[in-house]
């Protein structure tokens, strides 16, 4: 099984950023543990500050990969176009965050991802990417 998790803007600081909300651990630090973790299940990052080459990367994988794994941080609640990109593909999006959003600020209760997405997991911290890894086995 082939899963990519894709990861919007600032979730390249993860580890340095806002650290009671997002933690204290770095993304690439985690991904070695879930590489390892689900070592039968061939699994991708690609990270990016950059609403098109996020676009371009779910275009890429989209009709072949078994499953995107999608954090688009903030473009998740600003980019319809990202959200054309989930509804244009065939392979099933999840939605994730690591903070809960909709216990956040009102901007962040809106997802232009979640319409088209498979499901929505939220406020589980980097656990949130492990459910979503667990939800297509
Ligand atoms: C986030 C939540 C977004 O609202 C925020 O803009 C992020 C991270 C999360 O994983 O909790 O950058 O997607």
């Amino acid at each position: 099984m082939k899963l990519m998790i894709i990861n919007g803007p600032n979730l390249n600081l993860l580890g340095k950023r806002e650290k009671a909300i997002y933690g204290k651990k770095s993304f690439d630090d985690f991904f070695v543990e879930l590489q390892f973790k689900y070592r039968d299940i061939e699994l991708t990052h690609f990270q990016s500050n950059v609403e098109g080459e996020i676009i371009n990367k779910i275009q890429e994988v989209g009709y072949s990969f078994d499953g995107i794994i999608l954090n688009a941080a903030a473009y998740t609640h600003t980019s319809l176009a990202i959200g054309d990109a989930v509804k244009a593909i065939s392979t099933p999006v999840v939605e994730v965050h690591i903070s809960n959003t909709f216990s956040r600020e009102d901007f962040r209760h809106v997802s232009y991802i979640a319409p088209n997405a498979k499901g929505v997991i939220a406020g589980f911290g980097l656990q949130s990417y492990e459910l979503a890894i667990q939800s297509f086995m």
